[in-house]
């Protein structure tokens, strides 16, 4: 399901928390850092935060900048992003900054939090929006993508908020921002909570910049690990983008396709990469990235591959196709973007073979275009010649 930019962003003390236990908000960023944050908000299509932080710290949620706000105007977007909380009990107080200040509103809540919020935000032209007995992110996601046109979400916290989004696989970017000061009581809300994370203990995410913002460092992160079964996690978007990325880099060709794939270990680790016309004329993305690795490499029974088109299911110069030497490595989960079309081979369906054998098939179209970038010329020549001919090698 498309879904938006999930980035999540937090000051953090040296210690790893929040806030301290007192009534007012620690301050944990400077001026500087303030202002990034004012930047990042103009630059996303909504702000969410957990109905916590709204009674924690009774936030206004704003785009402060007058130039970045007639910016967002300037674009045919409204002055500030849709803010957006969410609350499984729909105990909200209409008191608070948060209602009375920029534009939309919308509050995500349950079946059984409905009634009670609906009831206390009466008249503050709030949508209200249940998405079922639990809060389900998945659905939350999906409604703010497909109704309201979010594409980017900024995620301010809290604890609660940022560590079920990063334990769902949901968060495609963390943006810290590190306080030279130290809480220490055992009882401070903590950025991250305890539980299962993907990828395990193991799972390094990617670090993608630092720099310093006055007295306090940003740090970006980008999680690594794939996701599990059907369900695509936001790492499982990053590395399809790689292996899109790699097909651009193929060596042109006019008789077959130019695709890039990425084997990525369970715990994020990249075991290996190929891109079609690798090693040979005729080699194939997965193939030549297979062939990088050792054959017993207890890895890749719970690694994922990912292809920028499915892997092949018939192949006229090599004994197997690329399907087949997948199931063959013992992988169980392929995640592509486009299902190969027409053009060499009628209906082929390396997808089919694949799951016929319990391996998982995630297909994400919305990667699509970027996978058949490289190869549009192929797609006009078929067409103009009224259909499929030779396998493409
Ligand atoms: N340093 C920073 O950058 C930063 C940023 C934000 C917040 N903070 C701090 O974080 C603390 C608040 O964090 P928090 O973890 O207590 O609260 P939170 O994550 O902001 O919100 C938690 C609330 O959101 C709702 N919620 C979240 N997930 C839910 C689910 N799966 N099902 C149902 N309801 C769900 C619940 O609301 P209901 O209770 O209504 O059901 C829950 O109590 C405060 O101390 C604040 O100062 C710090």
């Amino acid at each position: 399901m498309p879904r938006p930019y999930v980035l999540l962003s937090a000051a953090v003390s040296l210690d790893g928390c929040l806030d301290d236990t007192g009534p007012e908000r620690l301050v944990l960023s400077g001026p500087a850092d303030f202002d990034r944050v004012d930047e990042v908000r103009a630059a996303s299509d909504a702000i969410l935060v957990g109905a916590g932080t709204l009674r924690a710290d009774n936030p206004r949620l704003l785009v402060n900048s007058a130039e970045r706000r007639a910016a967002r105007a300037a674009t045919g977007r409204p002055e500030y992003p849709l803010k957006v909380t969410v609350s499984g009990s729909g105990d909200l107080d209409p008191a608070l900054n948060f209602w009375s200040t920029g534009g939309e509103k919308v509050v995500y809540t349950t079946d059984l939090g409905v009634a009670k919020a609906t009831a206390a935000l009466r008249g503050l032209g709030v949508d209200v929006v249940p998405v079922g007995p639990a809060l389900d992110w998945q659905a939350v996601l999906e409604d703010l993508h497909d109704v309201r046109g979010v594409r980017q979400l900024m995620v301010e916290g809290g604890g609660l908020v940022h560590t079920q989004l990063l334990q769902q696989g949901l968060a495609d970017e963390l943006q810290l921002a590190l306080a030279p000061l130290v809480v220490g009581e055992p009882d401070a809300p903590r950025l991250f909570g305890p539980g299962g994370y993907p990828g395990g203990v193991r799972n390094r995410m990617r670090l993608v910049e630092t720099r310093p913002v006055g007295d306090v460092v940003l740090m970006r992160y980008v999680p690594t690990a794939p996701g599990a079964g059907e369900l695509a996690s936001a790492a499982d978007r990053h590395w399809l983008e790689t292996a899109c990325d790699l097909a651009a880099q193929c060596p042109p060709s006019r008789t077959a396709f130019s695709v890039g794939a990425v084997v990525v270990a369970a715990d994020g680790t990249e075991l290996a990469r190929g891109y079609s016309r690798e090693s040979d004329a005729v080699s194939h993305a997965e193939e030549a990235a297979l062939a990088k690795l050792d054959p017993a490499d207890p890895r890749l029974a719970t690694a994922t591959v990912y292809s920028s088109l499915e892997p092949c299911a018939r192949r006229a110069s090599r004994p197997a196709p690329c399907a087949r030497l997948i199931l063959d490595a013992g992988v169980r989960r392929v995640v592509t973007a486009w299902r190969e079309p027409d053009t060499f081979v009628a209906s082929a369906d390396g997808s089919g073979l694949l799951a016929a054998e319990g391996a998982d098939v995630v297909v994400l179209p919305e990667y699509e275009e970027r996978a058949a970038g490289p190869n549009r010329h192929l797609l006009r020549a078929a067409g103009e010649q009224g259909g499929p001919g030779e396998q493409g090698e």
